[in-house]
């Protein structure tokens, strides 16, 4: 390997590892023996402290990955005959290879257009007005991510304005969390004030890019709605046997706010990237930096040049140009680096 490669990289928080305290409680949980499929001590725990965190009795399932979290949870609320209203860039949308509408035999996903990545409320209105006849799939959830797609963070009234919309309109309201701490850590909120207290029924509460190995938390604040849940995660195939081993990092995470400080350092970091390439020519931000992603338009002559010294990123998710992503273990060495091979290249 090249001594002098980066050793981490922006393309996505899923590239960086496993955080130290996941790691640890991944070794507690692996001594003697423990009952399987989610009857342990482990799991146990980890919902506890998933309901102490939201501050109400919610349930929680734990699943492998973040299209099966997103693709139950939408399945349980919706019949085939629904649709799913959500934004053009969503990840359950670009990302999921259609499987929310395989898991829930058929629901269709609608798109919606909203500036930085927000769903915008008059869309809402307009979508569920377009068709009212039997001909047309039924509106029946609005699925939102936070943070976005984009990088961008829904405040307590923007996530109230929808909910109002969601009400008079019938929707159940689900929220892809694949980086809700990094939304939390940049609202400075109570976790409860971005989910139950603003309408969401079903939070998809991920785990995987804020350090933990693998799997993600569905938590249903409407208890009715996780009805049988455990069959349908079973049936999916997302019923791990081992299932300590999955929710025991969520313990070693949720214990004295290290999800919080975690999901707090990736965010600082995203704001030290911005701040080192802001003024450099030719670099130009697509969306505000809310959250642990920057998203610059480059020139094509610093993309392969930045590629060619051996940084990763991505150019093709998003809305174009590249998404800059921070991790729990970026380090301000890393931001340094690259803005400095940066800075070379757009002659800065
Ligand atoms: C917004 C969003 N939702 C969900 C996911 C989870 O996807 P996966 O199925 O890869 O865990 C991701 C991962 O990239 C994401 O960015």
């Amino acid at each position: 390997m090249n001594a002098a490669a980066p050793r981490r990289h922006f393309a996505s928080d899923n590239y960086a590892g496993i955080c130290p305290e996941a790691w640890a409680a991944l070794a507690d949980a692996n001594t003697d023996h423990a009952p399987g499929y989610g009857d342990d001590a482990w799991t146990q725990k980890a919902t506890d402290l998933i309901r102490e965190l939201f501050e109400t009795h919610c349930e929680v399932f734990f699943v492998f990955n973040g299209t099966a979290a997103n693709s139950l949870a939408l399945a349980s609320m919706c019949q085939s005959y629904h649709s799913i209203l959500c934004h053009e860039t969503a990840h359950i949308e670009v990302d999921e290879c259609g499987a929310p509408e395989f898991f829930s035999n058929g629901t269709k996903v609608l798109l919606m257009s909203g500036a930085n990545g927000k769903v915008d409320t008059a869309e809402i209105e307009r979508m569920v007005k377009k068709r009212t006849d039997i001909h047309y799939p039924k509106p029946r959830a609005i699925s939102l991510t936070q943070a976005t797609e984009l990088g961008t963070v829904y405040s307590p009234d923007e996530l109230k304005a929808i909910w109002a919309k969601a009400k008079a309109h019938g929707l159940k309201m689900h929220m892809d969390g694949a980086r809700f701490a990094n939304a939390v850590a940049a609202l400075g909120c109570a976790p409860k004030e971005i989910t139950w207290q603003a309408g969401v029924d079903v939070l998809c509460f991920g785990g995987t890019k804020n350090g933990i190995p693998v799997g993600e938390a569905v938590v249903f604040f409407d208890r009715e709605l996780a009805r049988e849940f455990d069959y349908r995660c079973k049936q999916a195939g997302q019923l791990a046997s081992k299932m300590r081993f999955i929710s025991a990092p969520w313990v070693g995470m949720l214990k004295d706010g290290i999800w919080l400080k975690h999901a707090a350092h990736a965010n600082a970091m995203a704001a030290l990237l911005e701040e080192k390439i802001r003024a450099l020519p030719e670099v130009k931000f697509m969306f505000p930096r809310q959250a642990n992603a920057v998203f610059a338009e480059l020139p094509r002559r610093a993309i392969d040049g930045l590629k060619a010294k051996g940084w990763k990123f991505y150019t093709f998710i998003g809305q174009g140009g590249c998404r800059l992503m921070c991790a729990w273990d970026t380090q301000p060495a890393d931001v340094e680096a690259f803005a400095a091979d940066l800075r070379v290249l757009v002659g800065g």
